[in-house]
């Protein structure tokens, strides 16, 4: 992985992207989504700040875990200044993301033990298949039971 010397304090998009190991086209696409940003030179070239290495790397960790775009820029939009999210910040929304992979990993393995039950079957039935019918809203509307929502 290639150094920046300390004495760098703005990056090229490639400079960028040999550092992070991020492909050039995903920084593009999230500085287009506002996750980072970057000044325009003269020339009209894009130069990163350092700390937009730290922010990638916030990035890239939240979304290995599942963590949608959308709520990583909420998360990031929410710290004072815009700024980096520090040591604190990291530690203290990976707990919460603990938490949402955990309500995600039980939802899966609910999904994976109904599949079982589709294994070798194949009838989709919307009476009693749970994976083609799952919340069997229809069987609730016949039946009269059906609340609406
Ligand atoms: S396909 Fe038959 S139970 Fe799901």
């Amino acid at each position: 992985m290639p150094q920046i010397p300390l004495k760098v304090h703005e990056l090229t998009v490639g400079q960028l992207s040999a550092r992070s190991g991020v492909a050039v086209s995903a920084l593009h696409f999230y500085e287009a989504k506002g996750l980072i940003t970057s000044r325009r030179t003269s020339g009209n070239q894009r130069r990163y700040g350092r700390d937009a290495l730290r922010r990638v790397a916030f990035i890239r960790a939240s979304q290995r875990v599942g963590i949608p775009l959308a709520a990583i820029g909420d998360a990031l939009a929410k710290l004072p200044d815009g700024r980096t999210p520090n040591r604190a910040d990291w530690a203290r929304l990976s707990e919460d993301w603990r938490t949402e992979l955990d309500e995600r990993i039980t939802r899966l393995i609910n999904l994976r033990d109904r599949l079982d039950s589709c294994i070798g079957c194949g009838c989709l039935s919307l009476d009693s298949c749970a994976l083609s019918n799952p919340e069997d809203r229809i069987g609730d509307r016949v039946n009269g039971s059906f609340l609406g929502g």
